[in-house]
């Protein structure tokens, strides 16, 4: 990870993952096993876009990134390669649409790693702002379900059983499949568009895999050029303390590596990985302008095009 970009630190995790989804997602939004905090999702969209705008969402599970995106008057279009989730997005989008969310969002069910033929041409470099999380590994935690005198029992920690889903490739499979989808996304984006990746580091084997460090050099084989790197907290703050908010498994995961004498931590927050999408006219000068922190305001109204989706 190169030490010279803006780095801050977003307190996304003040309420519990419940709290934020509750009146605001539809209830078997929980059968998701890896959703984006809404706050994340929120705080990216207000930062990196401006009403009117149209944000994407290449992978879009139960539709985080859209249902804010409309929330703060954004047009919003996702591609979800599972139907079921798809089809969750798409009540997640109406719920939000039903309390008064201006924006307009559709969910396509399809392959990201084919994106520019799965969406509408039409809004080929009008994206402002990609807002994404890959899959990582095949079994998350998913819910937990105490049962007296017999342990506990899991559910919903699985995307799918397709072994095509990104989920169950494995790493270099994964990274593969997002050099294409970065590609892919960077077709869609205006020039100076931003894209805004949330992922964490994965255990495999008791190693820590380093998959913000491999995702910064994938996205730049895309052509991207990396501009911010944020840590969202999924822990609490209040005051000098931390309010933390693990789940079960993770733990108990690190618990046992302890046992076994691996100095494991538990991981309390997402990496978010900001890169830009160079402008059109090439050149060192305007791939240095891109990364000088904070010059998004004027440059963001300007280049701004809003883009209806129909209504
Ligand atoms: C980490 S989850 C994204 C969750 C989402 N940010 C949310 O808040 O609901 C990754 C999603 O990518 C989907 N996925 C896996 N392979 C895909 C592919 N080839 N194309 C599109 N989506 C895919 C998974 O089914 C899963 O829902």
């Amino acid at each position: 990870m190169p030490a010279d970009i803006p780095l801050s630190v977003w307190p996304t995790a003040q309420r519990n993952a419940r709290a934020q989804r509750a009146g605001r997602y539809v209830e078997i939004s929980g059968h998701h096993p890896a959703k984006m905090l809404p706050t994340i999702a929120a705080r990216a969209i207000a930062t990196y876009s401006a009403p009117g705008d149209l944000v994407c969402d290449p992978m879009a599970g139960i539709g985080s990134t859209l249902v804010e995106a409309v929330h703060l008057g954004r047009d919003a279009i996702g591609v979800e390669y599972e139907e079921n989730w798809a089809e969750l997005a798409r009540a997640n989008i109406a719920y939000a649409r039903g309390q008064g969310a201006t924006g307009h969002g559709e969910v396509v069910c399809g392959d990201a790693r084919h994106l520019p033929g799965v969406l509408d041409p039409a809004i080929r470099g009008l994206v402002a702002l990609v807002l994404t999380s890959p899959p990582y590994g095949p079994s998350l935690h998913g819910r937990v379900t105490a049962r007296p005198g017999q342990g506990i029992a899991k559910s919903h920690d699985r995307y799918s059983t397709d072994p095509a889903n990104l989920a169950h490739i494995g790493l270099t499979g994964l990274l593969e499949a997002m050099r294409t989808i970065l590609s892919g996304c960077r077709q869609l984006l205006r020039p100076g568009g931003y894209v805004a990746m949330t992922v964490r580091p994965w255990w495999h084997d008791g190693r820590l895999i380093d998959l913000p460090g491999r995702l910064v050099g994938v996205g730049e084989d895309a052509g991207l050029v990396l501009y911010e790197r944020n840590v969202a907290l999924l822990t609490g703050l209040r005051g000098e303390g931390l309010v933390p908010r693990t789940s079960f498994f993770a733990l108990e995961a690190v618990r046992k590596a302890r046992a076994r004498g691996i100095p494991r931590l538990v991981i309390a927050h997402e990496d978010l990985l900001v890169f830009r999408n160079p402008p059109a006219v090439s050149g060192s000068a305007s791939i240095r302008s891109l990364r000088e922190p904070r010059d998004l305001g004027d440059q963001r109204r300007s280049h701004a095009e809003p883009h209806r989706l129909a209504a």
